[in-house]
């Protein structure tokens, strides 16, 4: 026993780094004010990039934030500068009554826009009650725009109709801008990039391709069917003249473009090939309440304990802003980036 007694197995303490006073920023003069909250780790889907087949072992019911947790947290959030929430999961429309939160994060003065990610299965049932609720911008998961390939990637055959009417629904009931988040994968879905692209011609849409990000469980496509971005770009370049243009909303990681005369963007989301750190504005909170600063790493705060004991949240997330790291440290085909992560519906992709 005695001084030099060092405890085996103890993970590192985070580096902290000063932040300023006044609205949230972290160490490296990065304004935080985006929030990405995710209400569930459960998903009615499986998508081949995401989760295993069987699923994941889920969170219990009493581990999982309460609407009036969220509330509350977002509350003191938006006192200390958050603006901008984003709803998530998991896919966020399996949790029972989800207008029921969005009109309490309504009633926060602080929170200027609220948004949703979902793969829009559920969404046709609830698209209507989610725009009077408040949610004002929607982004849609679609990897395919044919059903069998759809089926085929997220593994739950049958979901194309119900998507596809789910965008219908969105678009009858007034979102904009909605946003397609598209996965590129060799093999699977990287010929359809210039269909997606020409929907930019005759929609307000904002189709957004994405590079596959190595998790616990993804290995084999995200190192096996990594598309890089620029591959994708070149492609859609061989349809038409893309020109650089700003994106639909803000400082987001997406780089846009669009064809001329076109209404919508092309916008692309490039992790691997093409680090955006050093814009990154936002943190995430799980659906058991930890505050995460960084999508990837095992860097996370317990929100969940304090709140419950009824103690002030505001210097836990000051603690997350001052660990907030510099930049992720992906590597393609290697799950040590993820910081153990098995899939990105465990932290609200
Ligand atoms: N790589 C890239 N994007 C991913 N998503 C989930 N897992 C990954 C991954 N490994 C994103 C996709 C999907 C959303 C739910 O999260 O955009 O549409
Ligand atoms: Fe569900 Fe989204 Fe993961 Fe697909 S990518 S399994 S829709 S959480």
């Amino acid at each position: 026993m005695g001084s030099g007694l060092v405890q085996l197995g103890a993970p590192p303490a985070p580096t902290e780094r000063p932040i300023p006073d006044g609205p949230m920023a972290d160490g490296f003069g990065r304004r935080v004010e985006y929030l990405r909250i995710s209400v569930t780790d459960k998903c009615n889907l499986r998508c081949v990039y995401c989760m295993p087949e069987e699923g994941l072992p889920w969170l219990r019911r009493e581990e999982i934030l309460s609407y009036e947790e969220i509330e509350r947290i977002v509350r003191e959030m938006g006192e200390m500068g958050l603006r901008r929430v984003r709803i998530t999961g998991g896919e966020p429309l399996v949790r029972r009554d989800l207008p029921a939160l969005v009109r309490r994060l309504r009633r926060i003065p602080a929170i200027e826009d609220i948004s949703l990610s979902t793969n829009a299965v559920l969404l046709a049932g609830h698209a209507d009650d989610l725009r009077r609720a408040g949610i004002d911008r929607l982004n849609v998961s679609l990897d395919s725009l044919r059903p069998e390939r759809i089926d085929a990637i997220s593994r739950r055959p049958g979901s194309a109709a119900r998507i596809f009417a789910g965008l219908e629904a969105a678009e009858r009931v007034g979102f904009a801008p909605i946003k397609l988040n598209c996965v590129v994968m060799r093999g699977r879905n990287e010929d359809e990039v210039e269909d997606f692209a020409r929907i930019t011609l005759e929609r307000p849409w904002h189709v957004r391709f994405i590079e596959v990000m190595p998790t616990g469980d993804n290995l084999p496509v995200s190192d096996g069917e990594y598309v890089p971005a620029g591959e994708v770009l070149d492609r859609i370049r061989a349809i038409g003249e893309l020109r650089p243009v700003r994106g639909p909303m803000g400082n987001g990681p997406a780089t846009y473009f669009a064809f001329p005369g076109a209404v919508g963007t092309v916008g692309v989301i490039t992790p691997m090939s093409h680090n955006y750190c050093d814009r990154c504005n936002r943190m995430r909170l799980t659906a058991n309440g930890q505050l995460r600063p960084c999508l990837f790493g095992d860097l996370q705060t317990d929100l969940r304990g304090p709140l419950r004991r009824g103690e002030p949240i505001s210097p836990l997330v000051k603690r997350t802003l001052r660990i907030k790291p510099e930049r992720h440290h992906l590597v393609r085909g290697s799950a040590a980036g993820s910081g153990g992560l098995r899939a990105l519906s465990e932290v609200g992709g």
